[in-house]
């Protein structure tokens, strides 16, 4: 039975993932590398160092910086999208998820953030989003990032769930690969060719409706 929503939050809640990806886009110019499209969208729901060690590879730099300066490159990246993100009000919350936290809490169902950003609490709380929710996993607890599933299972767990018992949205496919590996429903947000492995998918957030992901969701557990 259904009892507890899992969100990604960047490009799920609101559009900040664009926000993301022109940042990185930023740094990896200033490095001399250029992100083919592939790339840069391989960089969705990608932890901070993650990412900038996947933009290293695409340039073939992986041993360019020491640890030191990673670190000053990935503050240099927050620092220009804190900036980027620093105008978003609740009217940057995107089309359909108003109306689907009302219905999933007037159905009673629990809900989480599962956002490797360790910016989501600045984020909610430009969107007046931070009432909304029972937990937010912080992502400095976390051993590994999405695609590995532990996000989605502490996220879970935070809500006293069983795997069986959520359904998890996201926009990246390293993100839907997390939840399918946590053993729980995959809603995947955009292209149906980078998502494939979503149990449901929807072109955009104002298609998502809880009445059809409720009988999809009783559909595939039987
Ligand atoms: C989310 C976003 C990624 C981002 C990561 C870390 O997963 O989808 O694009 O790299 O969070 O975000 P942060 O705000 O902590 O740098
Ligand atoms: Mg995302």
């Amino acid at each position: 039975m259904l009892k507890g929503l899992l969100f990604d939050l960047d490009g799920v809640l609101t559009d900040s993932a664009k926000f993301h990806l022109q940042a990185w886009s930023q740094l990896a110019t200033q490095l001399g590398i250029t992100l083919t499209p592939a790339e840069r969208e391989g960089l969705r729901g990608r932890s901070r160092l993650d990412s900038l060690n996947l933009i290293l590879a695409a340039g073939a730099q992986e041993d360019r910086f020491s640890a030191a300066e990673k670190t000053a490159l990935t503050d240099q990246k927050n620092a220009v999208y804190l900036k980027l993100i620093q105008t978003m009000t609740p009217v940057d919350i995107l089309p359909g998820i108003p109306q689907l936290l009302k219905d999933a809490q007037a159905a009673g169902l629990k809900m989480a953030i599962a956002s490797a950003s360790r910016n989501a609490p600045t984020i909610l709380d430009h969107l007046g989003l931070a009432a909304s929710f029972d937990a937010i996993v912080d992502p400095a607890t976390l051993h590994r990032g999405k695609p590995d599933p532990e996000i989605y299972q502490q996220a879970q767990a935070l809500l006293g769930l069983q795997a069986a018992e959520v359904i998890g949205f996201e926009d990246a496919s390293a993100g839907v690969a997390a939840i399918k590996a946590a053993g729980q429903f995959a809603v995947g947000i955009g292209d149906a060719r980078l998502l494939a492995a979503a149990d449901y998918l929807v072109k955009d957030t104002a298609a998502l409706q809880l009445s059809q992901l409720q009988a999809a969701f009783a559909k595939e557990s039987g």
